[in-house]
Order: C-alpha cells, then sequence, then structure tokens
C-alpha cells in the first residue's frame, strides 16, 4: 500500500489558516477563544468534514475528527493546538494539527484500511497566554485540570473561560473524558536551536520539562518622585525589579536546562514622576528536574518576602501553572527513532524545551512527540519559520508511526 503524503497540499493549508489572525508585518495572533481562534477551528472542522471524519467537540471546546477503522477500537490521535501567542507564528501548533489532517488525507487518498481508528484533534488553549495555565484543554481532557475550575479562569483581559468559549460557539456537548487514545502522537516544530545547529533533521522527545509560572502582586505606596526621601518610600516597582533581577540570578546560578522568564511586568500609576504604589510581574521557571525546580521557586519566592519587607511593600503570590517533568513513551521513542533511520533521516534524542499537549496525554496513554528544526531557533516569535524542506521528514516518519499503531490493513 503506498500512501504518500502531498506536502503542497500540507503547506497551502499551513499557510491558509496562517491567514486567519495574520498580523501586518508577518507572524500570527489567535489568542485562545478569540475571534481569530473561532475562525480557525471553524477552518479546520471545514477541512475535517471534507475529509469525511466523524467529528466531536467536548465542553471545554477540544475537538477532534475521527477516520473510521476496520475495527472498532480505540482511536490513534494525532493532536495539537492552532491557538497562538500574540506574537506566534504559522507553524507552532498549527503543523501538528494539519499534519494529522494530512496523514488521514494521505489514507483517504491510497483508500487505505487501518485496523484502528484514526483521528485528529486540536486542544483548547494549549498556549495558556491569555488564560492562565497552559495546556488548559489537553489537560482537562486528561484530568490534569479540574473543567470548573478551568471554566472559571479570568483572563487577562477579564473574561472567563466559560463565557468566551460560549460567545464564540465552542462549548460542546462530548464529556471530557471523552477521549481516550489507543496512543497519542505530536509533530511539532522545535522551538528552539538545537536541531538546527546540530543540522539534524528529526527530534525523538523523550519527555517534557516541569513548568512553574507564579503571578506576584505588590503593594507600596504612591509617593511624590522629588519630594519624598529614599528612606521612605514603599516602591513597588523597585521591588517587582528585584525580583524579576532574582529569576535571572537563579537560572545563571543553576545553569543549564534552568530557565526563567519574565514575561509580564506592569507598575502603576506608571506615570514618570510618582514612586509606583503597586507592581505584578509573572515568573516563568523550567527545568527537566522537579527537584531543582522547588530549589528554584523556594529561592524565588524567599528573596520576593525579603525584597518586600526591606521596602515596606506587601507581595502577594499565585500559581498560575505547575506541571511536573514528562516521560514519553520509550516505545514509541524508540519507533520515531528506528523510522527516522530507516528513512535516512538523521535523528536525535531530546527533553522538550516548551509545554505540549501530549504531556497531558503520557500518563493515560503511550506518547510520543516528533520534533522538526525552528530556523534561528526562533518561535514565540513572528519570523517563526520551518522550510518545507524540514517539514517533510517529520511528517514522513510520523505517518509511518501511524501506519504501524493503526496497523494499516490494506
Ligand atoms: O509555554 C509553553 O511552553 C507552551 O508554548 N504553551
Ligand atoms: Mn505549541
Ligand atoms: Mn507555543
Amino acid at each position: 500500500m503506498n500512501v504518500q503524503i502531498n506536502l503542497d497540499r500540507l503547506m497551502g493549508r499551513i499557510f491558509a489558516l496562517g491567514e486567519i489572525g495574520a498580523l501586518r508585518g508577518g507572524g500570527v495572533k489567535r489568542l485562545a477563544l478569540s475571534d481569530e481562534d473561532r475562525a480557525g477551528r471553524d477552518l479546520v472542522i471545514q477541512w475535517m468534514e471534507e475529509a469525511g471524519l466523524q467529528i466531536t467537540t467536548d465542553v471545554i471546546g477540544n475537538t477532534w475528527g475521527v477516520r473510521a477503522g476496520s475495527k472498532d477500537a480505540a482511536p490513534v490521535i494525532i493532536g495539537s493546538h492552532i491557538d497562538t501567542v500574540a506574537t506566534g507564528g504559522l507553524y507552532d501548533g498549527a503543523l501538528g494539527v494539519l499534519a494529522g489532517l494530512e496523514i488521514i488525507q494521505a489514507l483517504n487518498d491510497a483508500g487505505a484500511v487501518t485496523c484502528r481508528p484514526v483521528g485528529v484533534a486540536f486542544f483548547t488553549n494549549e498556549e495558556g497566554a491569555r488564560f492562565a495555565p497552559d495546556m488548559m484543554g489537553s489537560g482537562v481532557a486528561q484530568g490534569a485540570l479540574d473543567l470548573d475550575e478551568m471554566l472559571s479562569v479570568q483572563g487577562i483581559d477579564g473574561k472567563t473561560v466559560r463565557e468566551e468559549l460560549l460567545r464564540i460557539g465552542y462549548a460542546g456537548k462530548a464529556s471530557v473524558l471523552a477521549l481516550r487514545p489507543h496512543c497519542f502522537l505530536e509533530l511539532h516544530i522545535e522551538q528552539g536551536p538545537v536541531l538546527e545547529a546540530e543540522s539534524l533533521a528529526i527530534g525523538a522527545v523523550t519527555g517534557v520539562q516541569g513548568i512553574s509560572w507564579t503571578e506576584y502582586v505588590i503593594e507600596g505606596q504612591s509617593c511624590h518622585a522629588g519630594t519624598t526621601p529614599m528612606v521612605m518610600r514603599h516602591d513597588a516597582g523597585l521591588v517587582a525589579s528585584q525580583i524579576a533581577v532574582e529569576a535571572r540570578a537563579i537560572a545563571n546560578d543553576f545553569g543549564p536546562p534552568q530557565v526563567a522568564t519574565v514575561g509580564m511586568f506592569d507598575v502603576s500609576p506608571g506615570l514618570v514622576n510618582v514612586v509606583p504604589e503597586r507592581a505584578v510581574l509573572t515568573v516563568d521557571l523550567r527545568n527537566t528536574c522537579d527537584e531543582t525546580l522547588k530549589k528554584a521557586e523556594e529561592r524565588l519566592n524567599r528573596a520576593a518576602e525579603d525584597f518586600a519587607v526591606a521596602q515596606g511593600c506587601k507581595v502577594d503570590r499565585r500559581s498560575l501553572a505547575r506541571f511536573a517533568p514528562v516521560e514519553f513513551d520509550l516505545g514509541l521513542v524508540g519507533e520515531i527513532e528506528s523510522h527516522a533511520k530507516s528513512l535516512g533521516y538523521s535523528v536525535r534524542l531530546m527533553p522538550s524545551g516548551a509545554g505540549h499537549d501530549a504531556q497531558m496525554f503520557a500518563p493515560n496513554c503511550p506518547t510520543a512527540m516528533v520534533f522538526v528544526p525552528s530556523k534561528d531557533g526562533l518561535s514565540h516569535n513572528i519570523k517563526e519559520f520551518t522550510a518545507p524542506e524540514h517539514i517533510a521528514p517529520g511528517v514522513d516518519v510520523l505517518l509511518r508511526v501511524v501506519l504501524g499503531q493503526a496497523e494499516l490493513a490494506s
């Protein structure tokens, strides 16, 4: 049976989806549950319908389309996300969903029969940029996050997940535990520099590092920038800055793979001649080792308290996301590696620095990911790019793992 990927069709769909939420000057902004997300969902569902798939949407908007197999069995699911960050690219998430659709289309074109059903899925709010935490839809679908709690999450613009899900018409009927795959596979851009630096075609991903997102709110006292002696000040902006510097110091002191990012930093009233009375910042800490990640969290929280006391300020913190490191299925990772080699593609084992929907499936079914290189290691940047000739090997390898897992009959 000759099941052939049509790379032009896949690239055409990547560019078509990339038109939705396209930013002037390149890149994409399709924040979760926004109008752009809705339009992206509608387009992918249209393609699922054209492929003749049985489509389901669950109560938090996760959507999947399944191609029947010759036996009624748990499906092989290929999934990822179509929401993006505000400075997103064409490939983060979209590649995984559209590659899954392309594999199903190729099965249809070949009139192939698989024993197991094969499905393609997109999950709600993988990015967590508008509504924290990330991997929200897949986390709920796999029992890692509570549905009601997630529906009540208020986004950075004050809207809740529940109201936005209803507004865009994607509050489905299926229960959150409706999706029980035989195995889960995700193709994704690496979003980092490793594969390109080592001139490798494929990453066989061994797992995902731990993720810790914390929001710090510092209350100080506004006062006159000119008349107030330094010793009298309760400068919330200073405390926030010290926390940000300490986050970087932790990453420097711990060394790789520890990373630390202050992504959101806001002082109020934000005026040139007023000492800030309030500051809010977020810190994203990650490490492949959970013990070390905990040490980083403890050190930062202790320092935040000390900085606040020294300034006569108050600091409150809340966790926005906390996921322990995850290991993928060794058998599936081995299949990815051996298919890559037999297809003549250079390949290496590597952990994922970014979070992915796959990590939510790993505790419940055999799960693995395939990486393809990112140009200049860039992602969450409008210049995100992966050339078609670097995408093709990833889809090739994914196809072969799917054919094996779905037991291609004829
Ligand atoms: O934050 C992440 O790693 C992913 O992009 N949601
Ligand atoms: Mn992603
Ligand atoms: Mn992302």
